[in-house]
């Protein structure tokens, strides 16, 4: 091993806190320093390649240093490397929306950009809320969020509030707000007796009970898509999603799609949500939005909750949002 690489080493342990990490156990280990990629595969500083299995978090949809995404990037990084979405605009921004709404479900028309996952769950979550006030002029009091044990949404104290994962999640419980949970679809780790062939009759009996129990007061239901990832892939049953989807409708509550880990192919089709044509009021996308280059988000939402936040300037009914990155030209 020569200098430079000792001294990466230990200026990793020196200076760096890594996410999800215990620090202890890290700073024991010889830290794996990645130094390139190309397609699938990732090379250390000591020219090792390894299988890149988890897609670098599941976001290379078309792999390490693709030609044609690295060009793109020079040309507009020559064009501008950031301009503010606030009250402003931009050609990436603008092209980019409408290919969103070209290829998401129909009737998803306008795109909020943020930079991760979790702000763009966060987004969804505030336009709920406020969409169900503005809609009621302040009466609503539906403004709570149902969501799945299991769940996990982002490490954002919102996202965390609708997630469902106690190893990440319970020490925080005092700063969150309370979401009613519904159990997993899941029969081998899940809350509920039962058996497989029943299991999705009683995995909607069940959600129908929370949602029944907590309509009066919900302003939507987030959920991932056929998929729960982070909790260890937990594949809901065919029709849950479907059944989850009518069950909103029939008792007046949103419909979150949280497609940050399962779009963009993810499933077999560009989105989750297509394999039981469902059509969520909300749908979040990241991770692979950019394939990995970029940090990059968007909340995606129908007319109907759009039109609730336009009004006189002196309504205050604008949404109150935005990150300094929200819509950045190059990512
Ligand atoms: C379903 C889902 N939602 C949200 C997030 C949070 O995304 P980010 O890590 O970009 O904040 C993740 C991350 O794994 C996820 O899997």
């Amino acid at each position: 091993m020569n200098n430079k690489m000792m001294d990466l080493e230990a200026d990793d342990k020196r200076y760096v806190w890594h996410p999800f990490t215990q620090m202890k156990d890290y700073l024991e280990e010889q830290p794996l320093i990645i130094e390139k990629g190309k397609g699938s595969f990732l090379w250390d500083i000591h020219g090792n390649r390894y299988l890149d299995g988890i897609s670098s978090l599941w976001v290379t949809v078309h792999g390490h240093c693709r030609e044609e995404i690295d060009n793109a990037i020079v040309e507009q990084v020559k064009m501008v490397s950031h301009s503010t979405l606030l009250g402003l605009t931009h050609p990436p921004a603008i092209a980019l929306a409408g290919k969103l709404v070209e290829i998401t479900p129909e009737g998803l028309n306008k795109v909020f950009y943020s930079d991760s996952g979790s702000t763009a769950v966060e987004i969804g979550l505030k336009m709920a809320f406020q969409y169900r006030l503005q809609k009621s002029d302040g009466a609503s009091s539906k403004k709570r969020f149902i969501s799945l044990r299991n769940a996990y949404h982002g490490d954002t104290v919102g996202a965390v509030s609708v997630g469902g994962i106690d190893l990440f999640h319970q020490i925080y419980r005092p700063l969150l707000f309370d979401s009613p949970k519904v159990e997993s679809p899941y029969c081998y780790r899940c809350n509920l007796e039962r058996t497989y062939p029943s299991c999705n009759m009683e995995c909607l009996g069940h959600a129908e009970m929370v949602m029944e129990k907590h309509c009066h007061e919900t302003a939507a239901l987030i959920i991932e898509p056929l998929v729960q990832g982070a909790a260890g892939m937990l594949i809901s049953p065919p029709g849950y999603l479907k059944g989850i989807k009518e069950l909103c409708t029939k008792y007046n509550i949103l419909m979150i799609a949280d497609e940050v880990a399962v779009g963009f192919g993810r499933t077999g089709k560009m989105f989750a949500c297509e394999h039981e044509d469902v059509i969520p009021d909300i749908l979040i996308l990241g991770k692979g939005i950019t394939g990995g280059y970029l940090p990059l988000a968007a909340t995606i939402v129908t007319d109907e909750i759009y039109s609730a936040f336009l009004g006189e300037y002196d309504e205050f009914k604008a949404f109150f949002h935005g990150h300094t990155y929200t819509g950045n030209p190059v990512a």
